[in-house]
């Protein structure tokens, strides 16, 4: 049963680790059987891209994101929903489809070149391009994106592959743009590896593929990093302290993510640039912490607020390689932490806002860089994610969605139209339920977590990151 309070209970019996297995099936399907109410409202496409093959021939994947990129498609309209998947025809997938082997480097799998290969692999375009962590609509195209600097443009209906839509300017970068209101382009970061390391802010207009350096700061040991707030005025630059040195990345002969070090000493360095000017002010310094997601970020009162999803060191990365995932071992459970930076004194304060909360989502066009009151996102009470969650972070207080056996997906928040309450709306999640071995498109209502429709896939949907809802 579907349960709605603020105390639901772990469940500790549950075998989640389906979500794991490979998907090899395209598919179409005009009408999946929907149990309650769409709300009339609901028009439009939940898009998603996610890690769906981790083998090629005898070799498997290493790690949950090496997995190859396929698009998810759920089409509302009318009370009804649709659904398609395709992989994303990525350089990368067709070498392997074709090659029988792996071929390109991912995120924590090397496909064991020789030494010239790999220092070519960080230091040319030879880069994959497996976009399987995050999609926007920039203007009239649909981007799939990972982080490598190669985005992925697809159509948004077909889900057919169109080709690269832009380069970022560096050899990584994040899947977590923030939209740029000025200009209606996105904003982004990118790390420029080579004699002179730099970290670069750059906006991609929309319409145009050519992305525009705004801001860069030069770094002698770049932090990873997965994704950065925005305010009014600043790009809120977090470097946690899971750091690498660039010129090891060729030598070491291990996978991309094996080269950072964490180095907790370093603490939690924040740097604000200012989005107009370029210039950076900070960075400020606070303890040490790892993150994947921010939720938001605003200005108050001469202070800078940064809401993200924390970890207390980089465990988690080690805790989501496949065989770790697929073998049911436990994951570390992020918490929704609260920086507030004093700009004027340079101190830094910090405080939970919620025990367990990540892949948060926000009222997005309402909120993004403002004040704000609720993040929806998941938690993994269990070992591994189990639940929704919804935190008032002016109160402290969450309530949950969980249901026995199944696996729910980042949350994305859907506006319902001329709605002014900022948690007025629908979240869209796509649950694996491991009774049946399938997935479903859940739909609560965003402000008390109340079931309104489930629609069922005809399988089950390899575990993902991220995706958007694009009306119509
Ligand atoms: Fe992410």
């Amino acid at each position: 049963m579907s349960q709605v309070a603020d105390t639901v209970q772990p469940a500790t019996d549950q075998d989640l680790t389906g979500g794991f297995d490979s998907l090899d099936r395209e598919t179409h399907v005009d009408r999946l059987p929907v149990e309650g109410r769409l709300p009339d409202w609901l028009h439009g496409a939940l898009v998603r891209t996610a890690p769906a093959k981790w083998e090629v021939g005898s070799q498997t994947m290493n790690h949950w994101f090496d997995g190859f990129a396929m698009l998810h498609r759920f089409g509302i309209a009318d009370g009804e929903v649709s659904y398609a998947n395709r992989f994303l025809q990525t350089r990368a997938y067709r070498a392997a489809e074709e090659k029988g082997e792996i071929v390109y480097s991912e995120f924590a799998t090397d496909p064991c070149r020789s030494l010239f290969g790999r220092a070519m692999s960080i230091f040319s375009p030879k880069l994959t391009d497996n976009a399987n962590v995050n999609l926007v609509k920039l203007g009239e195209r649909y981007i799939s994106m990972t982080e490598t600097p190669i985005a992925v443009e697809f159509d948004g209906d077909t889900l057919e592959t169109a080709g690269v839509a832009y380069e970022a300017p560096g050899m990584l970068t994040t899947a977590h743009p923030h939209l740029d209101r000025a200009s209606g382009g996105m904003l982004n970061y990118a790390a420029k590896l080579g004699p002179r390391n730099r970290y670069r802010f750059y906006v991609v207009p929309a319409g145009e593929s050519k992305p525009r350096v705004i801001a860069q700061l030069p770094v002698s040991e770049p932090a990873y990093m997965h994704s950065f707030g925005l305010t009014e005025r600043w790009i809120v630059f977090a470097e946690f302290p899971f750091v690498v040195n660039p010129i090891s990345i060729p030598l070491s002969g291990r996978p991309y993510i094996e080269n950072y070090r964490w180095k907790p000493e370093l603490g939690t360095r924040i740097t604000l640039v200012d989005r107009r000017t370029g210039e950076a002010t900070g960075p400020f310094e606070t303890d040490p912490y790892f993150c994947f997601h921010h939720a938001n970020a605003y200005e108050e009162n001469g202070s800078v607020v940064v809401d993200a999803c924390t970890y207390g060191d980089a465990q988690i990365v080690e805790d989501l390689y496949l065989d770790r995932l697929r073998g049911g071992k436990p994951a570390a459970r992020a918490e929704l932490r609260r920086f507030r930076i004093e700009v004027g004194s340079g101190d830094v304060a910090h405080e939970q806002l919620a025990e367990g909360l990540e892949l948060p989502r926000i009222n997005y066009s309402r909120n993004n860089e403002l004040p704000y009151r609720y993040v929806w996102g998941v938690d993994a009470k269990s070992g591994w994610l189990d639940r929704i969650v919804k935190a008032d972070v002016e109160s402290g207080s969450t309530i949950e969605w969980a249901e026995d056996g199944c696996s729910p997906g980042e949350p994305v928040f859907v506006a319902a139209p001329e709605e002014q309450s900022e948690d007025g709306g629908v979240l869209l999640s796509v649950v694996f339920d491991s009774s049946s071995g399938r997935s479903f498109l859940l739909v609560l209502d965003a402000a008390d977590l109340s079931e309104l429709a489930r629609a069922e896939a005809p399988h089950g949907i390899p575990y993902g990151f991220h995706g958007q809802f694009v009306g119509n």
